[in-house]
């Protein structure tokens, strides 16, 4: 089989929508193995089925909730036996609450956003490491803009975001001298099911998506496949000399300040 990725094996978290999916996508293009690990089977399913039905590659879902830790672990684990090996786990779930500001934020809603954003992704290296070792193989955290910028009542979530950036650097540190590259992807603005969510929360969703679509200076969102193209360079030897970087994927939406 022919494609970049040929031959290799990906772990996605929330691969069944949005981003996660693009990048099952994308790899699954490219002649990969994924495994989507999504909370939401049906879009699981549909997705792998799409991808595999498409080809080259191929694609299968696991469900999975990445908070319940031992699952997470036992899927990663079968993958291995399954298809021999893993070289590339993309963290890539994660939720956004609705606006809150930090009077009303509970700190039970701050610890589920830091375990589904945060100690998800620490969880999901830590078990994925040793089979990563034995290939050289590389993580991919996607994090977001909001990690830099900040958010207007969104604390908890940017903040969860940041996280994933401290972790990526310290853990590309770490795992460099055993061949294993740690990088960070943050978008901006994504046309995704959870930006649809998000303006579904305010007054005029549809001038909302229009506003956080003039953000960017091309005037749109960025599209799933995108954030999957730069992840598979990431995975991939084009990209050998980076680690601990945090690529922002912004079109331009931080410029002109
Ligand atoms: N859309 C954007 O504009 C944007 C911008 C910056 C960063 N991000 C980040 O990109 C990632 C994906 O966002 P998206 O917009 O594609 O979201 P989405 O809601 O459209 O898709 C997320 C997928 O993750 C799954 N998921 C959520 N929690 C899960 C859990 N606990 N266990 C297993 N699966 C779970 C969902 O079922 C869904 O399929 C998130 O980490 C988000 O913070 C998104």
């Amino acid at each position: 089989m022919t494609g970049r990725f040929a031959g290799r094996v990906a772990i996605i978290t929330g691969g069944g929508k949005g981003i996660g999916a693009g990048c099952a996508t994308v790899f699954c293009q490219e002649g990969g193995r994924v495994a989507i690990l999504d909370r939401d089977v049906l879009a699981g399913e549909l997705t792998a089925e799409r991808l595999t039905a498409a080809g080259p590659g191929m694609a299968v879902s696991f469900p999975c909730d990445i908070c319940d830790s031992e699952t997470f672990c036992r899927i990663i684990d079968d993958v291995a036996v399954r298809w021999g090996r893993i070289d590339c786990l993309i963290n890539n779930a994660g939720i956004h609450p609705p606006a809150t500001t930090i009077d009303d934020t509970s700190l039970e809603m701050v610890e589920q956003v830091m375990r589904v954003n945060y100690l998800s992704t620490f969880a999901g290296a830590k078990f994925a490491v040793p089979h990563l070792r034995k290939t050289k193989g590389t993580i991919v955290n996607i994090s977001s803009m909001t990690a830099v910028l900040g958010q207007d009542r969104s604390s908890a979530y940017a903040s969860s975001k940041a996280a994933q950036v401290g972790l990526t650097k310290s853990l590309a540190i770490e795992l460099g001298p055993q061949g294993i590259r740690v990088n960070a992807i943050l978008p901006s603005n994504i046309d995704t099911p959870l930006m649809h969510e998000w303006a579904a929360t305010l007054d005029d969703p549809q001038s909302a998506l229009a506003r956080v679509a003039a953000l960017q200076v091309f005037g749109r969102m960025g599209t799933p496949e995108e954030i999957g193209r730069i992840a598979l360079f990431l995975a991939t030897e084009d990209s050998s000399f980076i680690t601990g970087q945090a690529i922002e994927a912004e079109g331009g939406a931080s410029l002109d300040y």
